[in-house]
This record gives C-alpha cells, sequence and structure tokens, in this order.
C-alpha cells in the first residue's frame, strides 16, 4: 500500500543505540514529513473503523491509551479523530492522585508504569496505543494497569512491530501493526 511504503520509508535506523546489540527505529522522521504524518493518521483511523470497532459489542471505543512517552505523540490526536477518551500510562512518579502501579521490563532496560485509577470506568471499550512494539513487556504492562481497573483491552495497536522479539505472544487481546521490520 502507498501509505504504508510512504511512512516505512522514512523510518530510520541506529545501531547499538541505547545500548549494543539493539537497532534503534527512530519514528520522528514520519513526524517531520506531514504527508508521511498524515497518512499514519489516517490509516489507523481507517483500520480502527473497519476492523477495532468489530471487537466491540457496542462498536464504540471509550478510550485510547497511550504509553509515555512516543505514544503520546500520536494517541490523543488517534482518540480525539474518535470521539474518544485519551488516558496516558505515565511512567512512574508523574501523575497526581490514585494510581495502578506495575513494574516491567522492556528490550533496553526496566521501568515502571502508572496511570489513574478513575481514567477508565468498568467494562470501557479500550485500545492501546504505542509506536512500537519490541519484547512487549511495555505493552504487556499497560493491559494489566486497564485490567487492574476492569477496562476491557480490544486491540493493541503499533506503529512499529519487531516480530521477532515475538511480543505479541504476551498480550491479551489481537495485535495490529502498521509495519513490522525483521
Ligand atoms: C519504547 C517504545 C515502547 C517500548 C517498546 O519506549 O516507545 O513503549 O519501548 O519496548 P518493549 O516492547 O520491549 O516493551 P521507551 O520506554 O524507550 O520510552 P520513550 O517512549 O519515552 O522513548
Ligand atoms: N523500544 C524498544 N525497542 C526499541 C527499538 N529497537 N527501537 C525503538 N524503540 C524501541
Amino acid at each position: 500500500m502507498a501509505d504504508v511504503e510512504l511512512i516505512k520509508k522514512q523510518i530510520t535506523y541506529h545501531p547499538d543505540f541505547p545500548k549494543k546489540g539493539v537497532v534503534f527505529l527512530d519514528i520522528f522522521p514520519v513526524l517531520r514529513n506531514p504527508a508521511a504524518f498524515e497518512a499514519l493518521l489516517n490509516h489507523l483511523e481507517n483500520h480502527i473503523k473497519s476492523h477495532t470497532l468489530a471487537l466491540s459489542e457496542s462498536k464504540k471505543i471509550d478510550v485510547v491509551v497511550a504509553l509515555d512517552a512516543r505514544g503520546f505523540l500520536i494517541g490523543p490526536i488517534l482518540a480525539l479523530r474518535l470521539g474518544a477518551a485519551f488516558v496516558p500510562v505515565r511512567k512512574g512518579g508523574k501523575l497526581p492522585g490514585e494510581c495502578v502501579k506495575v513494574t516491567y521490563e522492556k528490550e533496553y532496560g526496566a521501568d515502571i508504569f502508572e496511570m489513574q485509577s478513575d481514567a477508565i470506568k468498568p467494562g470501557q471499550n479500550v485500545v492501546v496505543f504505542d509506536d512500537l512494539l519490541a519484547t512487549g513487556g511495555s505493552a504487556k504492562a499497560a493491559g494489566e494497569l486497564i485490567s487492574q481497573v476492569d477496562g476491557k483491552t480490544l486491540e493493541y495497536i503499533f506503529m512499529v512491530e519487531l516480530p521477532f522479539l515475538k511480543g505479541s505472544s504476551k498480550l491479551n487481546a489481537p495485535v495490529y501493526s502498521v509495519i513490522q521490520h525483521d
């Protein structure tokens, strides 16, 4: 598809960043190219409206959850386009009020995620968005926070997936990625 090719060719590759053995995929050049950025948003919106909505009995997305920090670049725009709430999952110690909390491992380190406890109501339909799925540690942790407040994760959606790391096998709902990079 022309839109996927346009998005894909903006991504740059950085061996041994942030540590030896990791090839870091930089998605910021996609956002520097307005045509590619628009194509990405349209692609994600079309996917959710044509596939993800069918996964919900009410045919409604209530909440888009996105992950700190790169997920925040796209998650709120998607939420607006869907008429859904945007809810951030943040790194530890950044959110005020009562929070649910989880520790997790990702491709290049360990971290803590938190989400405000009242941000999702029990039974609400949630889509999780992040820029990249590597080992799946971050997305799995976000899914655990959503489960802790009894939200219903319909789908995990990513701009890029690294299938060789098998992150999707850790997740408790279907996975959709715009680009798969081996
Ligand atoms: C990156 C990326 C994903 C996560 C994927 O986030 O944005 O959230 O790693 O890795 P995993 O599938 O192995 O868990 P990072 O924690 O580096 O944060 P950033 O968005 O603040 O750069
Ligand atoms: N997050 C985890 N692994 C990554 C990678 N290889 N490139 C960019 N972000 C990442």
